[in-house]
């Protein structure tokens, strides 16, 4: 939540810092502001609002020096005052920071004889550094000074009026530095600098960083130097780019059949699955326990029926946010998986250091490599999905989804060969666009919906629904269908549109059973069902199918598909925000 950004280089800085943080709205957007070193001066302008909306935007500046920063208001209602960066009294420095300050009240008691002008946590941060510049610390000592005030979680870019260098610190937050020929980038996410350059030093937590003409990295902490690797960015600018699509989402929608297959890609071999990356005895383990929040979360449930199937190995699911508070039974019998596409959810990574004070042993299935997640479990399968900008997630999920699938066929020992076909038939699916498309228009003006499905395909109604609510704001339920009769079904009339995932699968003639249902009742029905279903297609309003091809674990993977299409366009057709839905966030970094 929040985007970061400072560049140090030679001399576009507010332009870059602009582009950048365009990039980074993904991660909040409620309002931004730039500081830019110009002539010794330090110039600062926040909007609320999103920048791309921002009127008369003066990039062309100069100054070489430069940070900014766009907000998910977290302390404080969304106004100028609150939009970052935040100065000292005397306006000679700027801090842009993501994350949140725990101790801010404490220490706004401790430095009253300044003036607060935000409600953030934020604000304590400059006026920390200046009340160390008072006693007589210079630039970066003040800085490392006040990093040591602060508990809580925070990624910081810093920079002085008097002072030719910006530094960034993190601790709990992520923070990457792009290093390009004379000129640095810092930033909150890699597709913030990709253009400029693909080389990038990934901070680790109580790194601070000092950058003048070259880099200089210690410990803030203990104040030793600390060495960090340079690695190649391994995506390229079109990835982290809205190509021809008219928005993110339907770009990574129909990302799909190339992501599944670069997922599975090298991952199946000789009928077998191969992992390298996961070294554990399964022998050893009596159960595992999966974790995850929202998208992430279903897909966990998906991997929890994927797993028991084929491996028989017991699988509970939980809510990340609820496993850390709920004094879970977790002991060095036990696997924790923690799902995740950014790989920086607080409470997922919370989890995951709850289950490793418990001695469980950890792995997590991540998008972003290097993320605070992925270097805290004791492994990781990187999903390979690619950035993934749209605050819905669709591509991350599809991924997640295959990674769970090979690691149940790598318990089991079994093949897990046919999933190298699901790409191609997410493929056909898609040809299929058109058509949901007009489904959409048709329902559009709808104000509630149910989504149900039985099985496997139940939590890919709790997903669908997901999807519906957070980009087109109408209120949607997944159920599981066999629960109708123990309430929902009471708000069926024909208001109410039900989306069935009804494949051909073991819960089918239960499934028809509940269409029929909802139709005696005058709900009208939208169903995903199984390519040649004719009994469906007169049953239902609206039939929309999915490839028969694939076997039962791997429907959800299908299946899914539509429930994305149909939330987009429903979503379009009401002009909806769709890549930055109201209230949103794409990563939950505070609890
Ligand atoms: O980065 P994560 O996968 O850990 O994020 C988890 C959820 O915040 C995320 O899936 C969220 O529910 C999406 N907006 C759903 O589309």
């Amino acid at each position: 939540m929040c985007g970061i950004i400072g560049y140090r280089g030679t001399g576009k800085g507010p332009a870059i810092v602009i582009q950048g943080l365009k990039k980074l709205e993904y991660r909040g957007y409620d309002s931004w502001g730039i500081a830019v070193k110009s002539k010794d001066r330090i110039k600062v302008r926040k909007e609320t609002g999103q920048i791309g909306a921002a009127k008369g935007l003066d990039a062309t500046g100069d100054g070489s020096t430069a940070i900014g920063h766009t907000r998910w208001a977290t302390h404080g209602n969304v106004s100028r005052e609150n939009a970052h960066p935040h100065m000292s009294t005397d306006n000679k420095i700027a801090v842009v920071h993501n994350g949140i300050i725990d101790n801010y009240q404490e220490l706004k008691t401790r430095l009253a004889n300044y003036k607060f002008v935000s409600q953030t946590d934020t604000e304590v941060i400059p006026l920390l550094i200046k009340e160390n510049m008072d006693k007589g610390h210079d630039f970066t000592t003040a800085v490392r000074l006040a990093l040591n005030d602060l508990d809580g979680t925070f990624a910081i870019v810093a920079m002085h009026e008097d002072y030719d260098q910006m530094i960034c610190a993190k601790k709990g937050s992520p923070l990457v530095i792009g290093v390009g020929d004379n000129e640095f980038f810092v930033a909150s996410d890699s597709p913030a600098f990709v253009e400029h350059t693909r080389d990038a030093i990934i901070l680790k937590d109580n790194d601070m960083a000092v950058i003048r003409d070259n880099i200089g990295i210690m410990n803030y902490v203990t104040g030793e130097d600390v060495q960090r690797d340079i690695s190649r960015i391994d995506y390229s600018v079109e990835d982290a780019g809205k190509g021809d699509y008219e928005h993110f989402m339907l770009k990574e929608i129909h990302e799909q059949p190339d992501v599944v297959n670069r997922t599975i890609q090298g991952r199946i071999s000789k009928k077998r699955t191969l992992l390298p990356e996961v070294d554990i005895d399964m022998k050893k383990v009596k159960r595992i326990v999966m974790v995850g929040c929202g998208t992430a979360y279903y897909a966990c449930l998906v991997g929890e029926y994927m797993i028991e199937s084929i491996s028989g190995i017991r699988v509970e699911t939980e809510y990340a946010s609820e496993f850390r508070y709920r004094k879970p039974l977790v002991d060095r019998d036990t696997l924790v998986i923690a799902v995740t596409q950014s790989g920086e959810t607080a409470d997922t990574l919370a989890a995951i250091q709850e289950a490793k004070r418990k001695k469980a042993k950890t792995l997590s299935v991540v998008n972003v490599v290097g993320s605070s997640i992925a270097r805290e479990s004791d492994q990781v399968v990187y999903t390979r999905a690619g950035p993934e900008i749209g605050v819905a997630s669709t591509k991350a999920f599809t991924s997640q989804l295959c990674v769970l699938y090979l690691l149940a066929n790598m318990f089991a020992g079994k093949d897990p060969g046919k999933i190298a076909s699901v790409g191609k038939l997410i493929g056909k699916i898609l040809k299929d666009e058109k058509r949901i498309m007009e489904i959409a228009d048709q329902y559009h003006l709808k104000n509630n919906f149910l989504y149900l499905g039985r099985g496997i395909n139940f939590p890919i109604a709790l997903e669908g629904a997901l999807k519906l609510k957070e980009i087109s704001y109408i209120h949607a339920e997944g159920q599981s269908a066999a629960e109708m009769k123990h309430g929902p079904i009471a708000l069926i009339d024909n208001q109410m549109p039900c989306v069935f995932i009804a494949p051909k699968d073991s819960t089918y003639s239960k499934i028809v059973g509940n269409i029929e249902e909802v139709k005696a009742r005058g709900g009208s029905v939208i169903a995903i069902a199984t390519q040649g279903d004719e009994q469906m297609k007169k049953l239902a309003d609206d039939v929309i199918f999915v490839p028969k091809e694939a076997d039962e674990m791997l429907q959800p993977l299908l299946t899914v598909i539509p429930l994305q299409i149909i939330a987009y366009y429903i979503a379009n057709y009401r002009n909806c925000e769709i890549d930055k839905p109201r209230n949103l966030a794409k990563s939950v970094t505070v609890e």
